[in-house]
């Protein structure tokens, strides 16, 4: 049987301990990985000890007290603290989710320590921030855009209650990329294959009765990578933290691959 290992400067170590301060009364331990490309190492994970009677409520408020407070050099992204903004997913009590909507109580049932991981299977930039540069070029790729050959009208371009309705759960996608770095297809074939999110935004741009360029958003799918390495695993619905479902979205757009054949 064939064993894999990892290599050795990719295995993580034990990491430091960062104490309660005395006097603190509900401490919490969060265990959270690290990986700095400056200094050779291998990565680890540190662990912290945080008073939550002195902290916010979610795993986000924990990470921006551990660097106010305890370890300034902890790397992490986010801005809107409100879900909005999708920069602060990362892999949470084994889950990918929001550290900012991700509540400290919801973590193990409310006891125990809180792992915190980057998504998975991503490279690295620092701690907890992983690069999503192939992420978003695949994002361009789509052509993210409306794209009508019809001349603009001289006010909107207007839809119908029911057309509008289309676009709900497609809409609120904020490109966090939990979905697709929770998708075994696109650990294994992530350089071809597009992955939840990206096919989710494609189906939303499929789906707006204000595009006229369906039929080539169709044909640049038609491949046996970028569209057809779903397995309808699931996993992208279970963790979206915007409770999306982008099986179902590219289940959509395979149906209506096999439409336009009849
Ligand atoms: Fe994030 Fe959900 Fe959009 Fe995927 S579908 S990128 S998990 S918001
Ligand atoms: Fe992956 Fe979701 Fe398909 S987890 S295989 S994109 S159903
Ligand atoms: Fe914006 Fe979490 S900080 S989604």
């Amino acid at each position: 049987m064939a064993e894999f290992s990892l290599p050795k400067n990719s295995k993580i170590q034990k990491g430091k301990h960062f104490a309660a301060k005395p006097g603190a009364k509900q401490v919490r331990q969060f265990r959270v990985y690290r990986w700095n490309p400056d200094d050779g190492a291998n990565p680890r994970v540190d662990t912290y000890d945080v008073d939550l009677a002195a902290c916010g409520p979610m795993v986000l408020d924990a990470l921006i007290k551990i660097k106010n407070e305890i370890d300034p050099t902890l790397t992490f992204r986010r801005s809107c603290r409100e879900g909005i903004c999708g920069s602060c997913a990362m892999n949470i009590d084994g889950t990918n989710t929001l550290a900012c909507t991700k509540a400290i109580e919801d973590c193990g049932s409310g006891k125990g320590d809180v792992p915190v991981y980057p998504l998975p299977h991503m490279s690295v930039v620092k701690d907890l921030v992983p690069d999503l540069t192939h992420f978003y070029a695949q994002y361009a790729s789509i052509k993210p855009w409306l794209r009508s050959q019809t001349p603009a009208p001289p006010k909107e371009r207007l839809q119908s209650k029911e057309d509008r309705a289309r676009l709900d759960g497609l809409y609120e996608c904020i490109l966090c990329a939990c979905c697709s770095t929770s998708c075994p297809s696109y650990w294994w074939n992530g350089d071809r294959y597009l992955g939840p999110a990206i096919l989710l935004q494609a189906y939303r741009w499929i789906v707006d009765s204000r595009d006229e360029d369906t039929g080539e958003r169709l044909d640049d799918l038609e491949d046996p990578f970028k569209l057809y390495r779903c397995h309808t695993i699931m996993n992208c619905a279970r963790t979206c933290p915007k409770g999306l479902n982008p099986a179902k979205a590219i289940a959509e757009i395979k149906k209506l691959m096999i439409e336009r054949r009849a």
